[in-house]
């Protein structure tokens, strides 16, 4: 086990356990801030500069002043200088709204392994289940002042979501809006294949988080000789479709291999997409 890395900001790589944060900062007084996940592969953060793009975008969006992305990209350079090129690794940039009374935000990096319950989760695929989530499928966007599509470190709804979906025995969920939709997982995009089309939920609309992931594998879905499209899915379409996956960063392509319930069959196109998205298929 390669020991987890933290690194500020002025400070470069610290002791795992040093200080980064104050106990009054925002962050962790309302979840007041943003991270990103990026996934190391070969020692390089995969689609970083995508990755970037979302965090920046979502600090705009919450007017979050954020450092210059030289210096973003020199702190993710910094902690993960020297790391093992053959050891998958969960790199995560946060940036939060720092201590209360005004100060700067807080900024600093971490990199520890990718969780072996991801690497099964790709290998192995994952039962989900449907979980009403209580809002309409296009009301937060409509909405006007609510920032969407902004990954917040504020994950209060995505952890209690983990934590029925461990009473109910699944490994994940898929959130359903009262209007009877399916938008997204708590930490995944849902990504199916519909005849030759690979599809995904559209997130502007929805103000569902816009998957770095989800948003990669649609754009190259020409090199499979597929077509790719945004749609919102109902669970019967869902049902009804040749193969669904759940997306992220550090789990890359999670084949659902049971929906509420209903056992569906290994797809043939997960070892082509996951091979697609730079995994080794195992
Ligand atoms: C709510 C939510 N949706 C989707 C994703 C997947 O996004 P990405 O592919 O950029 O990791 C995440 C990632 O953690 C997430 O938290």
């Amino acid at each position: 086990m390669v020991a987890t890395r933290v690194a500020v900001p002025g400070r470069g790589v610290v002791p795992a356990g040093a200080a980064v944060l104050r106990g009054d900062d925002r962050g962790v007084l309302h979840g007041d801030g943003l991270f990103e996940t990026l996934h190391l592969r070969g020692g390089e953060p995969w689609l970083r500069d995508a990755h970037l793009a979302r965090l920046r975008a979502g600090a705009a969006a919450i007017g979050l002043a954020l450092p210059s992305t030289d210096v973003l990209v020199e702190l993710l350079d910094t902690v993960r200088a020297g790391w093992p090129p053959d050891v998958e690794g969960a790199l995560r940039l946060v940036c939060t709204r720092g201590p209360e009374g005004g100060g700067p935000p807080t900024v600093y990096a971490t990199l520890g392994e990718v969780p072996s319950a991801a690497r099964r989760a790709r290998r192995d695929g994952v039962t989900v289940a449907t979980l009403p989530l209580g809002v309409a499928a296009r009301s937060r966007p409509e909405l006007g002042w609510l920032p969407v599509g902004v990954k917040s470190t504020s994950y209060a709804l995505s952890t209690a979501a983990r934590r029925w979906a461990e009473r109910a025995g699944v490994d994940d969920v898929l959130w359903v809006s009262t209007d009877g939709y399916v938008l997204e997982a708590p930490t995944a995009n849902v990504v199916w294949l519909s005849g030759g089309t690979l599809c995904t939920v559209p997130a502007a609309a929805t103000g569902i988080l816009a998957g770095v992931t989800a948003a990669w594998l649609l754009a190259h879905a020409a090199e499979l000789d597929l077509t790719a499209d945004e749609r919102l899915p109902t669970p019967a379409d869902l049902h009804k479709a040749d193969a669904i996956w759940l997306t992220s960063s550090l789990r890359g392509l999670a084949e659902v291999r049971s929906l509420d319930g209903l056992p569906r069959p290994g797809s043939p196109l997960t070892t082509p997409l996951l091979t697609l998205l730079g995994f080794e298929v195992r």
